[in-house]
């Protein structure tokens, strides 16, 4: 590699695990965009303040990308600002839980797109040219859930199963190329969308995990910022937990 520094997009960028993800790349000295939701354009200005008082500069596109245009509009917004674009994480992701019995086809349809469906949009513009160039790193942000499923979850644990599936696949056809697609499955971290389960559930959920708490987002940053590194390139294909040792597999 040059000294050029890699130009890096996270999408779900202005969320919780988002907003660390983008501070550890560019605190390893990456130029970074964020991707975030429409539906965030109000704080995203607050955002934006927050990390320049951090001295870092994150560029941030808005775009929902469970819609195919959409998403390929703000990856190409994103390419124009960075120039190329060699590492995407896609952690991007909602839950509409619910058991099976009252799930609705709205509530599947939207986790399936927005989680599973967005990431199929983001690779697509940008694989092919990582691979031209003979790097790249692509970094899924799937869940514990997608390993042993969750009560409540079919839509969620099916949607991030099928993204370590379509890691799998990534990675055997960039492998050649430099290119290295791999999971990275959080547990329960904090953040708002593990607030908005019901405290009693969520105490339940927690005194299940060995290490007695939840995870903190840098602690997933931390391992995402791992995977994206130029000195990464023999790890690819793989899942990496960060759950507390609440799924454990050989
Ligand atoms: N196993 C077996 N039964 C369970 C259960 C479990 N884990 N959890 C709940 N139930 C049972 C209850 O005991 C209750 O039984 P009875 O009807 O016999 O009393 C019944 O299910 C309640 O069902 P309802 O549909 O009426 O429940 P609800 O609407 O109050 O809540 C739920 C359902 C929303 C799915 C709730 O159980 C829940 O929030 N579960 C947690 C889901 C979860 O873990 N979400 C993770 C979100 S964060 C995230 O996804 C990030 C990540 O990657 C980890």
């Amino acid at each position: 590699m040059n000294s050029t520094p890699l130009k890096a997009v996270v999408t779900g960028g202005t969320g919780a695990i988002g907003t660390e993800i983008c501070r550890a790349l560019a605190q390893t000295g990456m130029q970074v965009v964020a991707l975030g939701h429409p539906a965030e354009a109000s704080r995203i200005p607050e955002w934006e303040r927050a990390r320049a008082a951090e001295g870092l500069s994150i560029g941030v596109e808005l775009a929902d990308l469970a819609d195919a245009e959409a998403a390929t509009r703000a990856m190409q917004c994103a390419q124009q600002r960075l120039g190329t674009i060699d590492v995407l994480v896609n952690a991007a992701g909602i839950t509409r839980d619910a058991r099976f019995t009252k799930m609705t086809l709205e509530q599947w349809r939207a986790v399936l797109a927005s989680n599973l469906d967005s990431v199929f949009h983001c690779c697509k513009p940008v694989f092919a040219d990582m691979c031209a160039r003979g790097f790249g790193r692509i970094v899924n942000i799937a869940s514990v859930n997608g390993q042993k499923g969750q009560f409540g979850q079919a839509n969620y644990s099916a949607a991030k199963a099928g993204m370590h599936g379509f890691t799998m696949a990534l990675a055997q056809e960039g492998a050649r190329y430099g290119v290295t697609v791999n999971t990275v499955s959080p547990g329960y971290v904090r953040t708002p969308m593990t607030a908005a389960i019901k405290p009693d559930v969520l105490q339940t959920i927690v005194a299940q995990v060995p290490v007695g708490r939840m995870a903190e987002p840098a602690e997933i940053a931390h391992v995402v910022a791992f995977l994206c590194a130029p000195e990464s390139g023999y790890v690819t294909g793989a899942n990496i937990p960060v759950n507390g040792g609440l799924y454990m597999s050989a």
